[in-house]
C-alpha cells in the first residue's frame, strides 16, 4: 500500500472494514487494484464508495484514464462508478511472475 499513487480505506469506528488503491505513472494513466471488503459488511455500498472517491481523486489529480480487472461478478460494481467492459475479443492481458499469485 505505501508504494500506492493513491489509497483509499474505510473504517468503522476503528475497525478497518474496506481499502482499495491505485497505481499510476501521475501522468497518463491509473489502474485500480485490490478493492475488498471484509464480508461481514458487504452490499452496503462501501466498495462503491472506496470506487467513487478514487475514481474523483484520480480525476482532481488530472488522470485522463483509469483501467482495472474486475473480478469474476465484480463489474457490476465498477459500472455503477463509470466504468465500461472491453471488448471480449481484446481484454487486458497478463503475466504472473511470481507462481504464489497465479489464480487458483
Ligand atoms: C467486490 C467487493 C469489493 C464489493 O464490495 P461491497 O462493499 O459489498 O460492494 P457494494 O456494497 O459497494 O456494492 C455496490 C454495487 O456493486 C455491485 N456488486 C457488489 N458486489 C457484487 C457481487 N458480489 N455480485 C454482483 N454485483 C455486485 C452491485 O451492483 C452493488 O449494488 P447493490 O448492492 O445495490 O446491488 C467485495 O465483494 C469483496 O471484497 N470481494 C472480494 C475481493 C474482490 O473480489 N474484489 C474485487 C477486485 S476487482
Amino acid at each position: 500500500m505505501a508504494g500506492s499513487f493513491l489509497t483509499v480505506v474505510a473504517r468503522e469506528g476503528g475497525r478497518l472494514v474496506g481499502a482499495g488503491r491505485a497505481l499510476s505513472d501521475g501522468g497518463l494513466y491509473a489502474w485500480i487494484h485490490d478493492v475488498v471488503v471484509v464480508r461481514d459488511q458487504r452490499r452496503r455500498g462501501i466498495a462503491l464508495r472506496i470506487c467513487a472517491m478514487m475514481v474523483d481523486a484520480l480525476k482532481e489529480r488530472g488522470i485522463p484514464y483509469i483501467g482495472l480487472f474486475a473480478a469474476k461478478g465484480a463489474a457490476p460494481l465498477y459500472e455503477r462508478v463509470g466504468f465500461t467492459r472491453r471488448p471480449d475479443d481484446a481484454p487486458g492481458m497478463q503475466l504472473y511472475l511470481a507462481p504464489e499469485f497465479e489464480e487458483g
